[in-house]
């Protein structure tokens, strides 16, 4: 029994992390789909057809739910994988949702008509292709009326921790946050619209100062998920836990065991 987890590479293991601490009963197969990451610098046609792939693997091996722990994945391929037709009985879940759900304090899956909220002025940190989909705010369209969201496209930071650079990755946290500052001088709450920055979520929250909430999203992917599976037990799967990557296994084994301070092993996809 095993719920899939998608991201383009390493950055999804900080919502894998939380998930597992929310739901420790529950097994997870993690997919990184290091070969092709970056996603956030290919066109949204691209990053369809590898999420699709990707997904494919996770039913293959045994999931009927499937995360997509990966901003760029669900802004540019969840709604057409989701209108396009899953095969029956699978489901595939995206992490804007329950961020703009938290952001805009509703309950989990309350789909009611968009209202008035407490905030109004956001930073979304996140990637160019994430930024250039526009996904978070059409989103968050369906839920709140009357929020500014001031986006910023953080080249680079992907990259640089991909790499195992954090001293680059953080140089380029205060740039990007000094250049969201310029366009937006007070922003109430800031998005961390990918799942890579949860790693550098201190430097961000430093740059930008004590008076901003950060909303990121592995705490709330997780409460998230766990509604959703208190409502469809069904949902979990068959298949063994594990970790699976298009990259050289043991390379993204160290990487991993690097960020999440516990030997993670994984194989080949
Ligand atoms: N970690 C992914 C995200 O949440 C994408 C990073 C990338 O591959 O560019 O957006």
């Amino acid at each position: 029994m095993a719920v899939g987890i998608f991201d383009s590479g390493l950055g999804g293991l900080s919502v894998l992390n939380c998930v597992q601490r929310r739901l420790p009963e529950v097994e997870f197969i993690y997919f990184g789909d290091n070969a092709n990451a970056p996603y956030g610098v290919r066109d949204a046609d691209d990053v369809h057809a590898l999420t699709v792939s990707a997904v494919n693997r996770l039913w293959e091996a045994g999931c009927d739910l499937v995360i997509l722990a990966c901003n760029t994945a669900s802004a540019a391929a969840l709604r057409r994988m989701q209108e396009g037709g899953l095969p029956p009985g699978k489901r595939v879940l995206g992490v804007f949702v329950p961020l703009i759900e938290a952001l805009t304090e509703r309950q989990w899956g309350d789909n009611s008509p968009p209202r008035e909220v407490a905030v109004q002025h956001v930073a979304l940190f996140a990637t160019p292709a994430t930024v250039a989909s526009r996904a978070f705010q059409r989103e968050l369209a369906f839920r709140a009326i009357g929020v500014d969201v001031e986006a910023q496209a953080c080249g680079g930071v992907v990259d640089a921790i991909e790499e195992g650079d954090m001293i680059l990755a953080e140089a380029l946290v205060r740039g990007h946050v000094d250049a969201l500052k310029r366009k937006m001088p007070a922003p109430q709450a800031a998005v961390l619209g990918c799942t890579h920055y949860p790693l550098v979520e201190q430097v961000f929250q430093d740059a930008l100062g004590p008076g901003v909430q950060v909303f990121s999203q592995g705490e709330i992917v997780a409460a998230s998920l766990a509604d959703y599976l208190g409502r469809h037990p069904d949902m979990k799967g068959a298949g063994a836990a594990g970790f699976l990557t298009t990259g050289d296994p043991r390379r993204v084994s160290d990487r991993a065991t690097q960020f999440l301070r516990r030997p993670i092993a994984f194989s080949g996809a």
